[in-house]
């Protein structure tokens, strides 16, 4: 969920409505907005920012201050009913909320004794009935009541409150769920992340955990919980408006798989120098010695970060010889899970606020292991809570189908596996020295591949845009890739689609190939290339379509192939990272041709805040 809220000069509704346009990749099954002028004015809609802004045409909307919420429903169904803000029994408080309040049950209960009267099923309505008691029972301001009411609310949250009472007045905290205040002149945009702010002002406060903003007309202060007043950090941004905006393109997942050779070129910069055979991950300096005696790395992550981690598992057992695994942040947080003296704990999250992946972090700490990010989102709360880590800087991604943070992922997790291996001794250093030369060329190759691949993803898509269901297949480092086009065909298409490392086809896919099934092959020459081959022609004996990715030049897979597409030549163990390219686009050219909503895919949230 997103939430965006204003005082100030301005009219709040139109920062408010623009603010959540752009937090709507966070989630769209309801929006509303809250105002206060007089009373307190509410607009919500089930549906996108646009149904709201549609019904909002014929309300009065008018005030300068104000709370705006766009949904991924957790408790109770998309519904009017169940869409934020929220109001209190009295209507005079209304509230919006990201997270999950734990003990709402209870809470509710207690509330229900006393007569209040439910409109939703959300745990977020309970909450701000919950400040309404405090607030009677303590005869105590809206901020006060907030404070208590939060200090007795287990679980998560970011919130923003209003009241009809206190009309200059706004309340923000947060816990567990990310929150940034921006600091006008004279005015404040408090938002789940900086992009509905940054159009506004630059100076943005990040609060912890367990910390509330009170704003009062043009005034503001930070406290706690315990009601200790704060120095605020005030932080100064460097963010254009323009990397929040589609550039020209069409969608924003097309403008994100365009943009790769220049975020993967920028996740190198200042890191790696060629000539120099030199990587250098300033983040993990101090690390570099742990890492490198570890008896074992644990990577944690999930959905497109959980490949990006498979890719590295391979790579830290291949080049630096240390046993890794690699579990789902959901399955790590409640497995009884064995860490061992050094264990070295690596999370990796595009936003880093993945709820699973921010427990599993926390977890493996507590159990006493090192704990690394890599992240993409800078002072997200996975970047707070490791020990150190490393950014990808591709910039904000918007688009919900990962692109080109996973591919900033995969920059990272190469340039680390290189590093440690030269450091450890495990990889002589002249192969060290040939495969960092070979890998600051994969921004040209990227490139190419975006350039060479175009007409074939487009023949393929027209082809595949009414297929049921595809089987994706590939061995050693391609078969995380193979998992990671399947995800993508299946995020933003809606066809079925199935990830398996190829040799495994035999156990079981190979039931479901006919003449309908596409089979995709990535098959780079490397050392499992006879036995892909292999597995290609018992597809095609049994009437399935190939679609084959090939090194450029091989003749052998192009005449036993349906469709290929030919991938620039590069260092065997580099080329998932080309490999992936033309599968983004193949998802995104059929998901067009089936006019899919391609940034907002349905019930999927760019970044999944709840468990
Ligand atoms: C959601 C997104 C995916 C993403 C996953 C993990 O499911 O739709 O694109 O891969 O969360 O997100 P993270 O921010 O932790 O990488």
């Amino acid at each position: 969920c997103g939430i965006v809220a204003y005082v100030g000069v301005r009219d709040a509704y139109s920062v408010i409505i623009k603010g959540l346009k752009r937090l709507e990749y966070r989630g769209y099954d309801s929006a509303g907005i809250a105002l206060v002028n007089g009373g307190i004015n509410i607009i919500k809609k089930k549906g996108k920012v646009i149904n709201l802004e549609e019904f909002a045409s014929n309300t009065n909307l008018d005030g300068h201050i104000g709370i705006g919420h766009t949904r991924w429903a957790t408790h109770g169904i998309p519904s009017d009913a169940n869409s934020h803000p929220h109001t209190s029994g009295d209507g005079r408080i209304a509230l919006v909320h990201n997270g999950i309040i734990e003990n709402y049950l209870t809470l509710k209960a207690d509330l229900l004794k006393k007569g209040h009267v439910f409109k939703s099923e959300t745990d977020t309505e309970v909450l701000v009935h919950f400040i309404e008691d405090i607030r009677n029972e303590l005869r105590c301001n809206l901020e006060e009541a907030v404070r208590v009411a939060l200090s007795r609310v287990v679980g998560a949250f970011a919130i923003a409150v209003i009241s009809v009472d206190e009309p200059a007045v706004m309340v923000a905290a947060r816990r567990g769920s990310p929150l940034a205040v921006g600091i006008g002149d004279g005015e404040y945009v408090i938002a789940s992340d900086v992009t509905p702010i940054i159009e506004y002002t630059q100076s943005v406060i990040y609060p912890k955990d367990n910390e509330m903003v009170v704003i009062n007309g043009t005034n503001y202060k930070l406290i706690d919980l315990e009601n200790n007043l704060l120095e605020p950090y005030v932080k100064e941004l460097d963010f254009e408006l323009a990397s929040i905006e589609k550039g020209g393109f069409e969608h924003f997942m097309l403008k994100e798989i365009m943009e790769q050779p220049r975020t993967f070129r920028d996740c190198l910069r200042g890191r790696l120098k060629a000539e120099e055979a030199y990587i250098k991950l300033g983040g993990i300096r101090d690390y570099i010695d742990e890492i490198i005696s570890a008896k074992r790395i644990l990577i944690i992550a999930c959905g497109t970060s959980y490949h990006a981690g498979l890719v590295a598992k391979y790579l830290f057992e291949d080049l630096c010889g240390i046993p890794t695994d690699i579990d789902f942040a959901s399955e790590f947080r409640y497995r009884k899970v064995v860490i061992t003296e050094r264990t070295v704990v690596l999370g990796i999250s595009q936003s880093g606020e993945t709820a699973d992946t921010i427990v599993a972090l926390e977890k493996a700490k507590k159990k006493g292991a090192k704990v690394l990010g890599i992240c993409n989102v800078v002072g997200s709360s996975i970047a707070r809570l490791t020990d150190a880590g490393v950014y990808t800087h591709v910039g904000v991604e918007i688009g919900v189908a990962s692109t080109k943070a996973f591919t900033g992922q995969l920059a990272i997790i190469y340039m680390m596996a290189l590093l440690i291996a030269k450091e450890k001794g495990s990889l002589e250093y002249e192969k060290y020295r040939h495969l960092v030369e070979e890998f600051d060329q994969i921004p040209d190759k990227i490139e190419q591949t975006l350039k060479n691949t175009y007409t074939a993803v487009e023949q393929i898509s027209a082809a595949c845009r009414t297929a049921s269901s595809m089987i994706y297949l590939g061995r050693g480092l391609n078969y995380p890739i193979a998992l990671e086009g399947a995800l993508k065909l299946k995020e933003i298409t809606y066809i079925h689609a199935e990830g398996y490392p190829a040799a495994e086809m035999k156990h079981g896919p190979i039931a479901l190939i006919d003449e309908n099934m596409f089979v995709v092959f990535i098959a780079p020459k490397d050392k499992t290339y006879e036995k892909i081959v292999s597995n290609i022609q018992e597809v095609k004996s049994r009437g399935g379509k190939v679609v084959a990715l090939v090194t450029e030049g091989d003749k052998t897979i192009a005449k036993m192939a349906d469709y290929t597409i030919e991938i620039p030549e590069t260092d065997k163990i580099f080329t998932p990272v080309l490999n992936i390219i033309p599968l983004q686009m193949l998802s995104y050219q059929v998901a067009k041709l089936r006019e899919c909503n391609i940034d907002q895919p349905r019930n999927l949230a760019k970044s999944v805040t709840v468990e």
